[in-house]
């Protein structure tokens, strides 16, 4: 999550369809509301049909507009004009096939329709319907040509089981996932400068097993490389997350490939490797793995008392061996105590473009944690300190520095 101190000012119109995702948009107002953010809140005359703008209201602590004000003369300007002007973006969710349709071909016949069209931030868009609705030529035409205008941001829907009792696509995306998007779009103001980019990531901890149950592995989380996925998908980039095993669901529209342990990393990442313009490492790799595999449990009795271990492969200096002149190429240390000269030295050794350096010994930050701080230091001796911030927001400073 972004900190307070960057949503406090931000300004975001949220518009709902109508559609039985409106029930989830609650959700999100709300997340906004205690993250700082100023919302305004318009209802479509369906979606009134699903809530209500007092639940809305409340939520955001403002009034919620339905078309009843649009066509109000009591407003000293023109209430879309002043809704367009205000925000610093809009969201749509759920966005509706009729809504989409309308967008499309530029019409205004209520108050949602008419504030995008007075408006220039960018619009981020949360489709939800039925599946056969969603898949029908004319609804995915629209989309298609909806999203060529690039101040139109698509969010992807998910399958899974619909209120109509199908199971397939066209389910909203989860309130959670369209408030990263939000902050995103916060961060970059819409701007896409890794379009045409492919980003090829790598998270988690790896785990080095000795029989089907007992590994050696570390507490990453795989959040981090979660976060740069996020941020590079908003920014424009096809992205691929090589991840460990994690607790977190991955983000519409990342490729996302897990693996388990530091060989079947390597394997992945190479296979990926050509293709790739940035090639970010990271991922915990447990820097060794029990000499032998056991395939069945090991009794307790013949655990050994002291394990031969061999050493995995240093998969990030395999890459900088292999990595092309205009590939980019950036590692992660983690540290306790001096963080800049260790990453210094393996900015040189593993032939980096840039090094996070990445202290684990500071409290809320770090393994595990939502936040992070940390010192990036590139090939040409550049060196920005990052104070604690949301990993999220590292992702994005980290592209900041790269791009
Ligand atoms: O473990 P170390 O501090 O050397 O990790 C620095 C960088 O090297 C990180 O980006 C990490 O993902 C990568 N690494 C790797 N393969 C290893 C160990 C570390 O790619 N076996």
């Amino acid at each position: 999550m972004l900190s307070s101190k960057n949503l406090k000012s931000k300004r975001v119109v949220v518009a709902l369809g109508g559609g039985i995702a409106a029930y989830k948009v609650c959700e999100l107002v709300s997340t906004l509301f205690k993250s700082g953010v100023e919302v305004r809140v318009i209802l479509t005359k369906s979606a009134q049909e699903f809530i209500t703008p007092l639940t809305l209201a409340t939520l955001s602590r403002h009034q919620a507009y339905t078309d009843d004000d649009f066509w109000q003369p009591i407003y000293s300007r023109p209430l879309h004009i002043e809704l367009g002007e205000w925000a610093d973006l809009i969201v749509i969710a759920p966005l509706t096939a009729n809504t989409l349709a309308k967008l499309t071909y530029g019409m205004a016949d209520n108050l949602l329709t008419n504030t995008v069209l007075a408006s220039t931030c960018p619009v981020l868009l949360a489709p939800a319907m039925n599946t056969d609705m969603w898949e029908q030529v004319a609804v995915q035409r629209n989309w298609l040509q909806l999203l060529t205008n690039s101040r139109f941001y698509g969010m992807g829907t998910a399958s899974g089981l619909l209120a109509c009792d199908r199971i397939g696509a066209g389910r909203m995306a989860e309130p959670a996932e369209i408030f990263v998007y939000i902050q995103s779009l916060l961060h970059t103001q819409g701007i896409r400068d890794l379009a045409g980019k492919q980003v090829l990531i790598s998270a988690g901890g790896t785990r080095e097993y000795l029989d089907p149950v007992r590994f050696i592995g570390n507490p990453s989380t795989g959040k981090m490389g979660l976060a740069l996925a996020q941020a590079a998908l908003h920014r424009g980039a096809k992205v691929i997350l090589v991840h460990c095993p994690a607790s977190w669901d991955v983000p519409l529209g990342v490729e996302a490939i897990p693996v388990i342990s530091a060989d079947e990393m390597q394997q992945v990442m190479l296979e990926h490797l050509a293709n790739a313009d940035i090639i970010i490492m990271s991922a915990a790799v447990a820097d060794v793995k029990p000499k032998e595999y056991s395939t069945e449990k090991l009794p307790k009795r013949s655990l050994p008392e002291n394990l031969p271990l061999a050493a995995v492969p240093d998969i990030v200096a395999e890459i900088g061996n292999r990595k092309q002149p205009h590939q980019y190429l950036i590692g992660f240390a983690a540290q306790t105590g001096d963080i800049i000269t260790p990453a210094k030295e393996k900015l040189q050794r593993k032939k980096l473009n840039a090094i996070v350096a990445n202290p684990i010994d500071k409290v809320d930050s770090g393994f595990g944690s939502d936040n992070n701080q940390a010192v990036f230091l590139d090939m040409s001796g550049r060196e920005v300190e990052i104070p604690a911030c949301s990993k999220l927001e590292m992702a994005h400073y980290l592209f900041d520095f790269v791009v």
